[in-house]
């Protein structure tokens, strides 16, 4: 099997900022509660004129120009995310249109805040075993289009974004262990009940706001530390590493105190965590994915490091990676 590691990274948020204190004029809230409960202070905001594909194509030019590759170089890409531009055809067909990566297979995949992970392991099976050479992974989300802005327990956490990364042959390290899993038992905690063949779009269904994301907050925080944290323990397990081992854990950024909360469990001090929650909000699988890009345009990533990928999302799915630099 082949070495694979991430050879180029981009990222776009959009222009536009939403603030706690703008989320005040519209819903009954206030900055102290969003900041003290999620550790948000601000999330961007897609135009009308932007969808996801618009927020992808631009992640994307930048990860292809980090990698010094052009698009016809690509063999496959693979489009995390739950807010397509329409039901089909998928967002990584539209991506390679505009793109011109025309010699590339495209797919999209569905795993909520874990798809950025679950679209990495996916990608780098192919150039592992040798059927591709290039791969484009994206997370990609404008969450604002499904957030009911009139619903002050859901709207003050989304935001809008995309984080890509291209895959290809590395000579060591790389992407050294994944571990995807799912349980489909607490569907109900965070779905999107409309828009599919379930209940598709009526009069009804707009008129009971069911095309906007439904969420039991609560109940999620405590299966999410604790998935979060097991599915870390069986990465580095798989692995065969220890937490004192790791350089920096990049986990999805739905909500502060969460990470905090598993950091704790995994005994890993404040140093070793990425956040940027607070000026994107959670951002689905384009959490994970900035995060990742910006930890390595930041510095806080270096040549030998190690680095662990932990996210969780509606599925309730989660997804855990370890990569060395
Ligand atoms: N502003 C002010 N008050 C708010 C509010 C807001 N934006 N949203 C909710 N509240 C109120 C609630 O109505 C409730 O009031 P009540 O006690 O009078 O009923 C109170 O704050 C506490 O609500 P609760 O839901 O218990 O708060 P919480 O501490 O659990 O925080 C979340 C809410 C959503 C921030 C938190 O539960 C969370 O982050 N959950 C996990 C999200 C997640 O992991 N999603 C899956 C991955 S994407």
């Amino acid at each position: 099997m082949r070495k694979v590691g991430i050879i180029g990274v981009g990222e776009y948020l959009p222009k536009r900022v939403l603030t706690n204190a703008d989320l005040e004029k519209m819903v009954d809230t206030s900055d102290e509660w969003i900041t003290t409960r999620t550790g948000i202070k601000e999330r961007r905001l897609a135009s009308a004129e932007e969808a996801t594909s618009d927020l992808a194509l631009n992640a994307a030019k930048a990860a292809l120009k980090d990698a010094r590759l052009s698009a016809e170089d690509l063999d496959l890409i693979i489009v995390a995310t739950i807010t397509p531009d329409m039901p089909f055809p998928s967002v990584a067909s539209i991506l390679q249109n505009a793109l011109g990566a025309k010699n590339a297979a495209c797919c999209d995949i569905s795993a909520a805040c874990a798809g950025f992970v679950y679209a990495l392991a996916t990608a780098s099976q192919f150039i592992a075993c040798g059927t591709y050479k290039n791969a484009l992974v994206i997370g990609a989300e404008k969450l604002s289009s499904v957030t009911d802005w009139k619903d002050r327990n859901t709207c003050v956490l989304f935001g809008d974004g995309a984080g890509a990364c291209v895959l290809g042959e590395v000579k060591s390290g790389g992407i050294i262990a994944s571990y995807l899993g799912c349980d489909g038992s607490n569907l109900g905690l965070l779905n999107l009940p409309a828009g599919g063949s379930r209940n598709p779009a009526s009069l009804q269904t707009v008129e009971a706001r069911l095309h906007y994301i439904k969420m039991q907050g609560n109940e999620l925080f405590k299966i999410a530390v604790r998935t979060m944290t097991e599915a870390a323990e069986k990465v580095l397990k798989q692995a065969g590493l220890k937490f004192s081992d790791i350089d920096l854990i990049i986990p999805h950024q739905a909500n502060s105190r969460i990470i905090m909360a598993v950091a704790k469990r995994l005994g890993l001090t404040e140093d070793k965590i990425f956040l940027n929650i607070e000026k994107y909000g959670n951002m689905s699988s384009a959490s994970t994915a900035t995060a990742l890009v910006e930890a390595v345009k930041e510095g806080r990533i270096k040549k030998g490091d190690t680095v662990l990928l932990d996210s969780f999302g509606a599925g309730l799915v989660w997804g855990a990676a370890v990569i060395q630099w």
